[in-house]
């Protein structure tokens, strides 16, 4: 008896209406977002977000199956797919079952996503053979920051445009519904688009991609660490919150806060 959008749904978009995707860590994040988006993606970026670490590298599973589990309670329409963190994937298909199964039957959510393309497609294929739906994602990898040497826009080169294809196209022939498209130069992201038959999902990868995701504290400008080229900001949330907090410390020292309204058992002024 669920409402909430399947595989079968988001696949049912390529070449048709944009899918919408968005991050969301918590309940009433999700609470938010839920009514305005096809996916949610409970992303490691989180690690970086949430938890103020350098990298994706750090995030472990259960931090994973922590957030997948608020973010399910806080949402029943969207699909929620949670990503797999570094190292609960690339050593084997089957740790990466054993680890998918785990963040399925823990969360309760419909699928998960891994980095990674011709070199993942063996595992997504054990993955989406045995019950477990696969989200890909290629081009920029953030999980392989450290043997990439940093992070810059893929597909500048001929073979490397070459090589980003070969990847939309196994991943795909291994299974994956769709697939994130990260930090890809327009011209490819439109080719690989237009050779796959899932929906290809871009974050700085241009309008030619089948649906787009963004990282919603980037959205709305609750992150400011760094703001990469590809991030819109929709609001600014950051000079609210401090100056709720700079008026509630103003308050406190004179003692304006609390007033008799928020006291017990202070009778009411005539
Ligand atoms: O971790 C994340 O939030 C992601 C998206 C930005 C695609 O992988
Ligand atoms: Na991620």
């Amino acid at each position: 008896k669920t409402k909430r959008l399947t595989t079968r749904d988001i696949r049912a978009r390529k070449g048709s209406d944009p899918v919408v995707v968005l991050t969301a860590y918590t309940t009433p994040m999700a609470r938010l977002l839920d009514p305005h988006c096809d996916i949610l993606l409970v992303g490691d970026s989180l690690g970086m977000v949430l938890y103020g670490m350098e990298s994706t590298l750090g995030v472990s599973l259960d931090m994973m199956i922590n957030h997948g589990r608020a973010v399910m309670r806080g949402s029943s329409r969207s699909m929620v797919v949670v990503d797999m963190p570094f190292a609960s994937y690339q050593e084997s298909r089957e740790l990466a079952f054993r680890n998918a199964a785990r963040i399925m039957t823990e969360t309760g959510c419909a699928a998960v996503k891994m980095e990674g393309g011709h070199e993942m497609a063996d595992t997504i294929h054990f993955l989406t053979s045995r019950g477990v739906p696969v989200m890909a994602h290629i081009g920029l990898m953030p999980q392989a920051v450290n043997t990439a040497g940093g992070f810059r826009a893929h597909g500048r080169t001929e073979d490397e445009a070459a090589a980003i294809r070969v990847d939309a196209r196994a991943v795909a022939d291994a299974g994956a519904f769709s697939v994130v498209v990260e930090g890809t130069i327009e011209s490819v992201a439109r080719a690989l688009t237009a050779e796959i038959d899932i929906p290809t999902i871009g974050i700085g990868a241009s309008a030619a991609c089948d649906g787009q995701v963004l990282v919603t504290e980037d959205l709305v400008g609750l992150f400011n660490d760094f703001t990469p080229k590809f991030v819109k900001r929709y609001a600014d949330l950051s000079p609210q919150i401090s100056q709720a907090a700079a008026d509630y410390a103003a308050d406190v020292k004179s003692r304006a806060f609390p007033g008799p309204e928020h006291c017990f058992g202070v009778p009411k002024q005539k």
